[in-house]
């Protein structure tokens, strides 16, 4: 139940946290949404390292990798392949809900997420051979979630509505404020505090309580992982119970460490004290985004806040009273995130038809560019995108140039990114050479940020003049004089959908060629096409592995449940339909069976399950089958004797010239006489050699041939008495029954609905000849 538009899905990373994170401690893997995009030895990488239950390790290209078993082998997968995992195990669940193939997908990311990271996270849903629409930033998911439903928006020529966004998730907060037209919603700006979450709350309570255990019982939970995650887990618990009560709340862990119980307590004064400073850091981002957006708090409409740890009342009251409002809490707190984005998807995907909102989101870092200058020895640079810039966006440099040239794109301000690194990629424009007079050539640079929020020097062309004979086959643009003039680097600003032409149009025009250039991209932290490609290899073979691990549990646990339905059924419903002899060889066969699925046959081959499984249908089936024959026998023994009454009945009433089947021809209602004859024949022997079976011999006439015989005795005798009368001149009183031609079969085998059948006339005496004597079970 993630979005109204159930048939794309959503990638929402973050839910994978805390599952099963006890049981297998050391090979579950939680958390490294964060690790995308990040060096090894990054600081960040290292001081969260210290804090997981499974190992990280470097991989060659100095990226982050992680340790798990697989296959009982330990084996080391890159933090892209295990994103593509979870990746293929949402695919897959959502694949099997809806019921068909998904291909695309809209993934979160923090907003804070560099070039570095972003690029990352794609390279793990293209592994999975999913296509991702957008990454979207997560706060923007939230407002699109927002803003779709509100029916009483401000229309476009009124004042846009302001709401300020607050999610505060489990190792993040954000904050993001936004204007709403009433289809259209444009972020104005975000501000964070990437250390900031849920976790660090949990985390003061691990200290204290820590601290307590140690003195009180002289134990050290942290040098053991699974008692450091259960006192996690139980602090998560305890931290939840005092958002809702603020009397004492004990804490319990029975057989903690060396078998000792432990306990303490807790209550919220006592808590919002020892969270003290992590409560002050909540103001900081919001300052920011007030300041960044010229916002006053009065301007601010609405404050919406997500994210599970805004549940915590102390965080909520600081917000509230940063804001002098009270927040709103009308979207889902865990599913915000993923529901925003699965409104995109469905907005992007043609597959769908969803109301027209537009979504602007803005540039969360200010991005420069850099480039030697031709002339003197000097360095140019250039803030392309300022801060909350909207994106996605293109602009169009111009530069004069003889020969190619290098453009390093960086993030202008280093200290607000939370990423070891400030450079983006540096990029040579290739093929540039002076015109023919010598002159320097008009090169024209094309920057963006795309929908994925991620910067790019997208195209580069060097402009040509052409003689207009020639301009046929080209592709031609009109250019400002004036500004072909001009020999500076200068750059002219265009929203992606307008393209590239400058407004003004009207001085005198010269015909020019575009020449496309190549550019040279060089990024920081990018997976090789080759690493990539033996990523996408092995994750295929993975699901493959799985596909067939997963048909081997199959076989084996149907052998499994093979035993124990037969072990019941034998001492209860299909007792009486094996014999003694038989009875003890097959108990023994399951019994043998059984110890060995726990010994021997614990870890086999598919086809060995699949032979055991055969075998012990070998003597199961036919003990079925006669319990199921036994069932079915009177019902349908019933139902053929029925039938035969029924038209035997019909016979009988035309012998005695019934009105109703005056019309049959007699050589045809000898037809159903003889039928009819032949079938109690038939069944009378049936049932006489069934008598003399008991239950645990295999029945002397099968369900199977009763059903045909019933069929054949409808066959003859149905078409021949449902023949329609034939008009005749004075009306007659019509006979409802004979009407009734249809019968129902299905409810036939019950005794009372016989009364449906014709039934005898009174006045008619029934002749010998349609009496039946049958023998019924
Ligand atoms: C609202 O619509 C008007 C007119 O289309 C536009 O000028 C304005 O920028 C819009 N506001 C937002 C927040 O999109
Ligand atoms: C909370 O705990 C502190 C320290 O144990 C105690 O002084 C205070 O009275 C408690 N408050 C409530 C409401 O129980
Ligand atoms: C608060 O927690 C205490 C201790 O667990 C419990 O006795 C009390 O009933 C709770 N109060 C409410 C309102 O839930
Ligand atoms: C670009 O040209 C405009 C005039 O159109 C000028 O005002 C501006 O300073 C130039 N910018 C740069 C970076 O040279």
């Amino acid at each position: 139940q993630v979005c109204p538009y159930h048939s794309l899905l959503v990638w929402l990373l973050e839910i994978f946290f805390h599952q099963k994170q006890i049981t297998h401690a050391h090979n579950t893997v939680s958390n490294f949404k964060r690790f995308h995009g990040r060096a090894f030895n990054d600081p960040f990488v290292q001081k969260e390292k210290e804090k997981l239950s499974y190992d990280l390790v470097p991989m060659k290209n100095g990226g982050v990798g992680v340790k798990v078993m697989y296959m009982d082998e330990e084996h080391i997968f890159s933090v892209e392949q295990i994103s593509a995992m979870l990746l293929t195990k949402l695919k897959e669940t959502a694949e099997s809900n809806l019921k068909k193939p998904v291909t695309d997908c809209v993934i979160s990311v923090p907003s804070f997420f560099t070039d570095a990271e972003r690029r990352s996270l794609l390279d793990a849903a293209q592994i999975v051979g999913l296509n991702c629409l957008r990454l979207m930033n997560d706060m923007t998911a939230v407002a699109l979630n927002y803003g779709i439903y509100k029916q009483d928006l401000p229309a476009p020529e009124e004042k846009p509505r302001i709401v300020v966004f607050v999610d505060m998730g489990h190792s993040a907060f954000q904050v993001s404020a936004c204007a709403f037209n009433k289809s259209k919603l444009k972020v104005l700006g975000t501000a964070f505090d990437p250390f900031l979450g849920g976790r660090n709350f949990d985390g003061k309570l691990v200290d204290y309580f820590c601290a307590e255990i140690k003195s009180k019982y002289k134990l050290d939970p942290k040098t053991k992982v699974r008692a450091l995650l259960r006192l996690y887990q139980e602090c998560e618990k305890l931290k939840k119970l005092m958002s809702s009560n603020s009397t004492d709340i004990p804490l319990n862990i029975e057989c903690f460490m060396n078998d000792i119980d432990v306990s303490g307590k807790m209550n919220r004064s006592q808590f919002e004290e020892l969270c003290a400073d992590l409560l002050q850091r909540i103001e900081v981002p919001l300052l920011s985004l007030m300041e960044q957006t010229q916002l006053k708090v009065e301007d601010v409409n609405a404050v919406e806040i997500v994210g599970g740890a805004t549940r915590i009342p102390a965080v909520k009251e600081r917000i509230a009273k940063f804001f002098g409002k009270d927040v709103s809490t009308t979207l889902n707190a865990d599913e915000a995130i993923a529901r925003g984005c699965a409104l995109q998807c469905a907005i992007l995907s043609p597959a769908f038809k969803v109301r027209e909102f537009s979504v602007t989101d803005a540039t969360p870092f200010p991005i420069s560019l850099l480039w030697n200058t031709e002339a003197e020895d000097t360095e140019g640079v250039h803030e392309v995108f300022s801060r909350n810039h909207a994106a996605p966006f293109s602009k169009v440099l111009t530069f004069y140039r003889k020969g190619p040239f290098e453009l390093e794109a960086f993030y202008s301000d280093p200290n607000g990114v939370p990423y070891p690194e400030s450079k983006i990629g540096k990029y040579v424009i290739q093929n540039v050479a002076a015109q023919k007079d010598g002159e320097k050539s008009k090169v024209k640079v094309k920057v963006r940020v795309n929908t994925h929020g991620i910067f790019s020097v997208s195209t580069a062309s060097m402009v040509e003049p052409v003689k207009s004979e020639e301009c046929e086959d080209v592709s031609v643009e009109t250019e400002v004089e004036a500004q072909d003039q001009r020999p500076i680097e200068n750059f002219s600003d265009t929203n992606e959908k307008k393209g590239d032409q400058p407004p003004e149009a009207k001085k005198p025009k010269i015909k020019v060629k575009n020449v496309e250039l190549p550019i040279e991209a060089n990024l920081v932290w990018q997976l090789g096409k080759d690493l990539l490609n033996m990523y996408i290899e092995t994750e295929g073979k993975m699901i493959m592995q799985d596909k067939l691990e997963k048909e081997r549990n199959d076989a084996k646990n149907a052998v499994e449940e093979y035993v124990y339905e037969f072990r019941d059924k034998l001492s209860g419903p299909y007792e009486k339909f094996v014999c003694e002899k038989d009875l003890q060889g097959f108990s023994a066969l399951l019994a043998e069976t059984e110890g060995w699925l726990y010994e021997e046959g614990e870890d086999e081959a598919k086809q060995v399950y699949v032979e055991k499984l055969e075998n012990l249908k070998k003597l199961g089936t036919p003990i079925e089958m006669r319990y199921q024959e036994a069932e079915e026998r009177p019902r349908l023994l019933q139902e053929l004797g029925h039938r035969l009454q029924y038209y035997a009945t019909i016979a009988g009433e035309f012998r005695n010239k019934d009105e109703k089947y005056i019309h049959i021809d007699e050589m045809e209602m000898m037809k159903v006489e003889k039928c009819v004859s032949e079938v109690v024949e038939w069944m009378n022997n049936a049932v006489s050699a069934q008598a003399k079976k008991s239950l645990d011999q295999d029945p002397a006439v099968h369900s199977s041939e009763i059903k045909a015989k019933l069929q054949e005795l409808n066959n003859v005798c149905e078409p021949i008495v449902t023949q329609p009368k034939p008009k005749v001149d004075s009306p007659k009183e019509e006979n409802p029954l004979t009407e009734q031609s249809d019968y129902k079969t299905e409810d036939m085998g019950e005794d009372d609905k016989n009364s449906e059948m014709p039934q005898q006339n009174g006045e008619c005496h029934p002749s010998d000849q349609n009496t039946i004597n049958m023998d019924l079970d």
